[in-house]
């Protein structure tokens, strides 16, 4: 047995979830279920990011104390993650005291060792961002990301870290695989980036209350990502049951975010002396008409809704399939209906009532041996984090067992003196559908056991349809 530790970012409260925040936290899930059943012991953790100018600005906007802004949208965070059937072992929110006690053990560790010293930070701060930019990452002086916010000229006193002392070691770190940035052209990014070299970044802020305080100096706020950052280890010093999971496998995310994880989280760890997570995982954007999906946008979809148009799981297969981990993916309404459509409703679900209904008609004969190699090419796809890839295989085997129905014809065969073959054949096809269901079920949990109870009963009868025909155009 081994284990396995995976997270996801922790989102800004400031946002609802949306179908962004879904992707990475479905990712999760579907390896975290996954390897449950390969009887890992396995920790997922998700949370919410709940300090900073960003949180306090939202809160304040709103006529809100930040904690209670911010316990209102992690509770909607938390919500939606039910919807989705989403298993995560904990939900950590950064307001948590014993969170906050560990930022600061740890950073005192830092400052301990020498690295920390106070200095005078002047630049452009991004709010949506939460972070410095420099000049040359400035599109016509606005941030890329968040076009509608003006950059703010910030002029303070604040702790730095030396962030520039560990470049070296982390180039040696990547390249002796103490750490691997997932997919791979991201880790060339990261080493390029790298070569050029690092500046020492400011950790504290000055202006912002809200947020944890330095612990030798309590005029100044911890900054916010250097806060968020630590979540991934503060859940192993106070979460009982997740005591003993550091250092974690997986870090997912989205590229937005890797320079902070793939970067500065293990130049601090190596700063305090702590094991670095073995691979940070990277996703690309969904985004709408080429444009990323984000609250500020006005354009991010909710997964909410998706959820009460086609059901959990059909929503679950919608999304992880609509994306390729390594490249940014448009999504529409349109498309999601589209697939629905042609993969579940036509596709697995009209699979399994043929294959059910020819039971009910010509007999099944189950002690056919058959033997299916999908797991692996499942297993393949997984260890890539490539899950539309899996969903494909899966999809194409589903394809296999219907053309084995189409070339076999078993209503033809039943009348002719190769009668006796037919039960037999189903069996096969049963089989190759439990295969199918024990592949989807980290993917889509609710319709494998649906599947396996029907294929595994005693006597196998014909059901209600896995995924009804929804008609789109009345809505
Ligand atoms: N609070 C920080 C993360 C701190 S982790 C120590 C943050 N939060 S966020 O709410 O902005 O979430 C960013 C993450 O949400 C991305 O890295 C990605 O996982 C997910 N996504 C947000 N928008 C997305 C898309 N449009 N497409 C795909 N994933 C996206 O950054």
């Amino acid at each position: 047995m081994s284990r396995f530790y995976i997270t996801t970012p922790i989102y800004y409260v400031n946002d609802k979830p949306h179908l962004g925040h879904a992707y990475t936290t479905l990712c999760a899930d579907v390896l975290a279920r996954w390897h449950r059943q390969q009887g890992d012991d396995v920790f997922f953790l998700t949370g919410t990011d709940e300090h900073g100018a960003k949180v306090e600005q939202s809160a304040r906007a709103a006529g809100l104390d930040p904690l209670v802004f911010a316990t209102q949208n992690a509770q909607r965070f938390e919500q939606t993650w039910r919807s989705l059937d989403i298993e995560y072992d904990y939900f950590l929110r950064t307001s948590q005291v014993e969170h906050e006690k560990v930022v600061q053990d740890l950073l005192q560790k830092i400052y301990d060792a020498g690295y920390i010293y106070s200095g005078e930070y002047e630049g452009w701060y991004c709010v949506g961002c939460e972070r410095f930019l420099k000049e040359d990452e400035l599109v016509q002086g606005l941030c890329p990301l968040h076009p509608n916010q003006k950059p703010v000229r910030q002029k303070e006193r604040n702790y730095f870290f030396k962030l520039s002392a560990f470049r070296d070691k982390l180039l040696q770190a990547i390249e002796q695989g103490q750490y691997r940035i997932v997919p791979a052209g991201r880790q060339n990014e990261v080493v390029g980036k790298l070569k050029q070299g690092l500046d020492d970044i400011s950790i504290s802020r000055q202006s912002v209350e809200w947020g944890v305080k330095v612990p030798w100096d309590k005029s100044q706020t911890v900054y916010v990502w250097i806060d968020a950052l630590i979540n991934y280890y503060s859940a192993t010093q106070f979460v009982p049951q997740a005591r003993g999971f550091w250092p974690a496998q997986v870090h997912l995310l989205a590229k937005d975010i890797l320079w902070f994880h793939a970067v500065i989280w293990e130049a601090l760890l190596m700063a305090a002396g702590l094991p670095l997570p073995e691979v940070v995982a990277t996703h690309g954007f969904f985004t709408i008409d080429g444009q990323k999906m984000s609250k500020s946008l006005g354009n991010a979809i909710d997964p909410a809704e998706l959820v009460k148009e086609f059901g959990v799981d059909a929503t679950r297969y919608l999304i992880m399939s609509q994306l390729s981990f390594v490249t940014d993916g448009d999504v529409s309404l349109t498309r999601f209906r589209e697939r629905y459509e042609s993969d579940l409703a036509n596709g697995l679900g009209n699979t399994f009532s043929r294959v059910t209904n020819m039971v009910e008609k010509f007999g099944v004969d189950l002690s056919v041996e058959s033997k299916y190699n999908l797991a692996l090419q499942v297993k393949e796809a997984l260890d890539d984090f490539l899950f539309d890839v899996a969903l494909n295989e899966i999809n194409k085997f589903i394809q296999t067992i219907d053309k084995s129905i189409e070339n076999s014809k078993p209503w033809q065969m039943i009348n002719s003196d190769r009668k006796k073959e037919v039960p037999g054949l189903i069996g096969n096809w049963v089989a190759a559908l439990v295969e199918v269901a024990h592949q989807l079920k980290p993917f889509m949990p609710q319709t494998s056991q649906k599947m396996l109870s029907v294929l595994k009963a005693e006597r196998i009868t014909k059901t209600e349809p896995l995924f009804p025909r929804l008609n789109f155009n009345k809505q």
